[in-house]
């Protein structure tokens, strides 16, 4: 009996500790089918949520199979949008006559504008070096992050637009000073799969764990 009565008391304390220290966000992330960003978030108490067209690949009841644009109007502190890219990367330039022709790269560019305009009041867009930085309202990024810079032995140049947050600080950077191109460029040597696009744009771990832990 005084074993369980010390447990609930000690249940009780440490559930307060939580409310009166940790402030839990309604967190949207959006364009994400991987989970990797909501359980980051999710692992640190927070009403984490993942939006995306296809299944989430870590099924979980805050995965919603759907449109984003259906989803922004909640109550939500922070959303963390991964936009497609393909219309928009500089890798991709060799098809951009065909894409500003027909469209689809002012579709794409416009798609990020609603993502980042849309009242959310902190907002991260992540995306790789490409032309929103020259054709967007949303203009440069506020900052370039690499997976290098939390904990992967790997490059890959990424912006982050922000808007009401602090720019990631490296959480464990790694020196890649003599290792092979096949590792620190691993997902340019991907064989070819039908998985391998969505192995490409997953979100590293580190940079998911860098978000949760400095913006959750
Ligand atoms: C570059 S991938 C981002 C992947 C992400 N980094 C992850 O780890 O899951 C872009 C994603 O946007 C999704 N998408 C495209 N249009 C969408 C829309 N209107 N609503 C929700 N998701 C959308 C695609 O299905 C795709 O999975």
């Amino acid at each position: 009996m005084a074993v369980a009565r010390r447990r609930l008391i000690l249940s009780l304390i440490n559930n307060l500790s939580t409310l009166v220290f940790y402030s839990i966000m309604n967190v949207l992330v959006g364009c994400e089918y991987s989970g990797v960003v909501r359980d980051a978030f999710a692992a640190r108490g927070h009403n984490a949520w993942s939006v995306d067209l296809l299944p989430s690949d870590r099924p979980n009841p805050k995965h919603v199979q759907g449109d984003i644009f259906d989803m922004i109007e909640g109550d939500w502190d922070l959303a963390i949008f991964h936009p497609p890219c393909t219309d928009l990367a500089i890798s991709g330039a060799a098809h951009f006559p065909e894409k500003i022709k027909d469209g689809r790269q002012q579709r794409a560019i416009e798609f990020v504008e609603r993502l980042y305009y849309c009242g959310i009041p902190r907002i991260c867009i992540e995306n790789p070096v490409g032309v929103l930085s020259t054709k967007s309202r949303i203009g440069k990024p506020t900052q370039y992050v690499q997976p290098y810079e939390h904990g992967h032995f790997e490059t890959k140049k990424t912006g982050l637009w922000l808007r009401g947050l602090d720019p990631l600080v490296p959480t464990d950077i790694k020196d890649l000073t003599g290792l092979p191109k096949k590792v620190t460029q691993r997902l340019h040597y991907l064989p070819p799969s039908p998985d391998r696009w969505k192995i490409r744009s997953t979100t590293y771990q580190g940079i998911a764990n860098a978000m949760a832990s400095q913006w959750g």
